[in-house]
């Protein structure tokens, strides 16, 4: 089977991972900008500083993703490079450098699929509170206006957010991200529903410019499976399904949050303060979604925290845990399996879940647009006589691909897949040892870009849709 004409083949990025260019041409400060600077936060102290300087090399970096073939670049705007205070003034140079970001892949007939929020905001709204207070929200939607006029015309496919469960949870829970914030469930919650009304409100918004592109928003999809099918163990997942699989896609595809959850966090008191006219907004933007972006990377395998036994035999602790795992409420938590395979970060390598889960998708919201907006294998790629050998992320990519095509054969309504990343990138908290990319970056040798094996590979798949995967 070949991928259909219209499904894109693309490769994403995210502003702060590889912009650099950090206080460059009226820039202002991020809350990452601040976060990163503060001692023990990333490893070896790594920051975006430069990162792999996207804003002064963008040129030599999209030729190089023509030259692969892809179709779609999926990258990020950074708010502070258009409002500088993150509301009030607007940084014209910023503008002019996602016009010519845009300009340059639709030269080589790239599609420009845009993110307005990849976790980088501006220092200034950090300060007054972030996501919890609601004046950032007007603030988004003001900028996510101006985006859709600067840039609206040119670009066709918009992503209101990046990953709410990752910033909220690692803000708020772990204190992972900024704010640095550890355990704190109920502002955990308040920011998931801010950033959902901001959503609805963008959506809206962007409506009524009639300008026929597409709008949705990516979360991380990170299905949860019991590690048997014993009825504790089914409890588990369900419960983590419903707090971070419905809690996330409910409200927005549905318009309304589940209930579920709902009633245990009003039991608890850890209900966000919504008003019934966001709740009415969200509810009135759910079928204005044109599409849901999946960022997928591995499964979750949970047990029922009094079933688990301290060093049973066929389990491992998982002492990082999963990505998006918020676990605060100590009913179930992620284990590793002996049964199961894991990359250098104990992330799980399962193409079979992934396509599990799709079915889970379409089940529950029916035949919704879907674009895989990230999905790649963090690794530390071998160096073989000069030539970076990836072959663990061609094999990776592969299977996920024919995952997605088994996937569209029962039914469920893909049409792109993002690989993260195109290019190496700077990791949020580990520095750049872990590398996604299909152009590898020479941190030793003034940032000199090369292609990867996988370059060559993900090419000849894009010219070939895919056909002899
Ligand atoms: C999800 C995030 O969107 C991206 O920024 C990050 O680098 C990758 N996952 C890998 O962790």
């Amino acid at each position: 089977m070949k991928f259909e004409n219209d499904f894109l083949f693309g490769a994403a990025s995210a502003s702060y991972q590889v912009e650099g260019a950090w206080d460059q041409d009226g820039k202002g400060p991020t809350n990452w900008d601040e976060f990163t600077k503060i001692p023990g936060k990333t490893f070896e102290g790594t920051n975006g500083d430069i990162a792999v300087d996207h804003y002064n090399r963008y040129k030599e970096d999209v030729r190089l993703m023509a030259e692969m073939g892809l179709e779609s670049y999926r990258f990020s705007i950074s708010w502070a490079r258009i409002f500088p205070n993150g509301t009030g003034e607007v940084n014209q140079k910023g503008i002019d450098f996602y016009n010519n970001l845009i300009d340059e892949c639709l030269k080589y007939g790239i599609v420009p699929f845009v993110t307005l929020y990849h976790w980088d905001l501006p220092l200034s709204l950090e300060k007054k509170g972030a996501w919890l207070n609601k004046d950032t929200v007007d603030a988004y939607v003001d900028y996510a206006v101006l985006c859709f006029k600067e840039f609206g015309d040119r670009v066709k496919n918009f992503i209101t957010f990046n990953e709410t469960v990752v910033f909220a949870a690692l803000g708020y829970l772990a204190g992972a991200h900024p704010p640095g914030i550890e355990n704190d469930a109920k502002k955990y919650f308040q920011v998931t529903h801010n950033v959902f009304y901001a959503h609805a409100r963008a959506l809206i918004e962007y409506k009524k410019l009639n300008q026929y592109g597409e709008i949705g928003l990516s979360h991380v999809f990170s299905p949860a499976f019991g590690i048997d099918d014993s009825e504790a163990n089914t409890f588990a997942a369900m419960h983590a399904n419903q707090y971070q699989f419905h809690w996330f896609f409910d409200p927005i595809l549905r318009g309304h949050y589940p209930e579920y959850v709902v009633k245990q966090l009003e039991e608890k008191g850890l209900a966000p303060d919504w008003t019934t006219e966001e709740l009415a907004l969200i509810e009135q933007a759910a079928p204005l979604n044109d599409f849901m972006g999946l960022n997928y990377y591995q499964p979750q395998r949970v047990e029922k925290i009094e079933e688990a036994v301290e060093k049973r035999e066929n389990t491992l602790e998982n002492s990082t845990g999963a990505p998006g795992n918020p676990s605060f409420d100590n009913v179930y938590r992620t284990v590793l399996m002996e049964d199961k395979r894991y990359t250098k970060w104990n992330w799980e390598i399962s193409p079979e879940a992934f396509v599990d889960g799709l079915e889970m998708i379409k089940e529950n919201y029916g035949q919704i647009k879907l674009y895989i907006t990230e999905n790649g294998l963090g690794d530390e790629d071998p160096i073989i006589e000069g030539a970076v050998c990836d072959i663990p992320r061609i094999n990776f990519i592969n299977d996920h691909l024919v995952a997605v095509k088994e996937a569209i054969d029962r039914g469920v309504h893909i049409k792109g897949y993002y690989a993260w990343s195109a290019i190496d990138l700077l990791s949020w908290l580990n520095g750049y040892k872990k590398q996604y990319g299909f152009i590898y970056v020479d941190h030793k040798n003034g940032l000199e870009r090369k292609k990867k094996a996988s370059f060559h590979w993900f090419k000849e798949v894009i010219a070939t849709r895919g056909e002899n995967l």
